[in-house]
């Protein structure tokens, strides 16, 4: 177990280019191991959850060379080899989902399972599509992993997901990609759009009316080239962190602009703080941009269910910063929190009161008070690369130092996290 020591900042400063977005890499390495053809792709996520999509797909007959943020792909063309052992997905619930949404329609069994975290996370919610398709899924009995998965010919379904959850709207795509017919899904709550993008980029058609949208079936997917834009949500940490400081200066170039994805920023501009984006440029339905966030007064923030998912993996550090506002930072609708890598509302309760701050925590949220001062603590990370990360932040501002237990978990999405903070802190 590593633990990182985070002392105080006076300022931070400085302009950084982020590894690949961990969402997009995701669907660029599972779509281009079925595709037909080579894909290269630059920039792609350094961290350990795309690795474990990378080592799947290997297992599942593609050729896969990487050399760090380049990754080269070389696809089945539509149909997978049985893998010789059990696939592991770490701790990538990415993986497991969205993955069993293309095992569903290859004629073969396998078995997926992961990491102690993933290992308690539910996974009733693919199944539940999955088997309308006519995949034969199971699960333990409580819904949760191993996986194991019947693959074979699928009948297109309509489906309504009652979690708001990119991952489900993936599993039924991809699944609805090799079925026969027309596959629509429902979101009432919109998430991310990734998946759509990259179907469409891999020469896939994919329709959306308002919360609609539908795959037809039997698609050929081609090989790609692209540059993955730079994670959003691993630059969240440093605009948060940015608007902490009244002469902060640190720009972030090249970062991932998706609407379903920059909510952050416009959460932040009504906070109160300063936000610009310079460059911005579309690839593959992707938007990227050079953006900026400095201080200004923070006052207040609600934030409701719409919000929460398009939020979802900012909302820790969103928390995390809720003591150096004027009037607080109340999160509700947010239940999903609670089956993250971690209990993401409990970790951030803890984390803060650690630290010495007053929080109310809800079934589906928390109300994070404003203006408190907060002292370095011990911090326990519950090994949830979120969580580690976004108590960083809050310990830049905080009187003492800081140590973040179980840090190397960082790695799971942010590698370079710990040595671009201290890069950019002025202390
Ligand atoms: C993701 C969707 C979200 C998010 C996760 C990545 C994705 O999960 O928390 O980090 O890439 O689709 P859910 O779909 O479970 O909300």
């Amino acid at each position: 177990m590593t633990e990182e020591k985070i002392v105080p900042a006076k300022n931070l400063l400085g302009s950084l280019q982020l590894p690949g977005d961990k969402s997009i890499s995701h669907r660029y390495g599972m779509l281009a191991a079925l595709a037909e053809g080579k894909s290269t792709f630059a920039n792609f996520s350094t961290g350990a959850d795309c690795q474990s999509t990378l080592a799947c797909a290997s297992a599942l007959g593609a050729k896969v060379t990487r050399n760090n943020g380049l990754v080269e792909i070389e696809g089945v063309g539509g149909n997978f080899r049985k893998p010789a052992s059990p696939l592991d997905c770490g701790n990538s619930g990415s993986t497991m989902r969205m993955m069993a949404g293309i095992l569903a329609g290859q004629d073969f069994d396998c078995e997926l399972f992961g990491d102690s975290s993933l290992m308690r996370r539910p996974m009733a919610r693919v199944q539940k599509p999955l088997r309308q398709f006519g995949a034969q899924i199971e699960l333990k009995p409580d819904g949760r992993p191993p996986m194991q998965i019947r693959g074979g010919k699928l009948k297109a379904i309509d489906f309504a997901s009652d979690v708001p959850s990119a991952q489900v709207k993936s599993a039924v795509l991809f699944a609805g990609l090799q079925a026969s017919g027309i596959t629509s899904y429902d979101e009432s709550i919109r998430t991310r759009d990734h998946s759509e993008l990259a179907l469409r980029a891999f020469g896939a058609e994919i329709t959306r009316t308002r919360n609609r949208i539908s795959i037809e079936g039997n698609q050929r997917l081609l090989a790609i080239d692209a540059t993955v834009p730079g994670d959003i949500s691993s630059a969240a940490f440093f605009f948060c962190a940015s608007a902490l400081f009244p002469k902060s200066n640190l720009v972030v170039q090249g970062v991932g602009l998706n609407p379903t994805r920059a909510a952050l920023l416009d959460v932040l501009s009504s906070l109160g703080a300063k936000v610009s984006m310079l460059n911005v440029e579309e690839k593959n339905g992707e938007l990227t941009g050079t953006v900026k966030v400095e201080h200004g007064r923070l006052r207040s923030l609600k934030i409701d269910a719409s919000m929460a998912a398009l939020l979802i993996d900012e909302l820790p550090v969103l928390a995390a910063i809720g003591p150096y506002t004027e009037e607080g930072i109340e999160i509700r609708g947010a239940r999903e929190l609670r089956v993250k890598e971690s209990d993401r509302i409990a970790a951030v309760a803890a984390g803060l009161r650690a630290m010495g701050a007053e929080v109310q925590e809800y079934e589906d949220g928390l109300f994070v008070k404003g203006n408190q001062k907060l002292h370095g603590a011990t911090i326990d990370s519950f090994g949830d690369h979120r969580i580690a990360m976004a108590f960083s932040i809050a310990a830049l501002r905080a009187e003492g130092e800081t140590i973040i237990k179980d840090s190397e978990c960082a790695g799971i999405s942010f590698p370079e996290f710990f040595t671009l903070l201290r890069q950019i802190s002025e202390v």
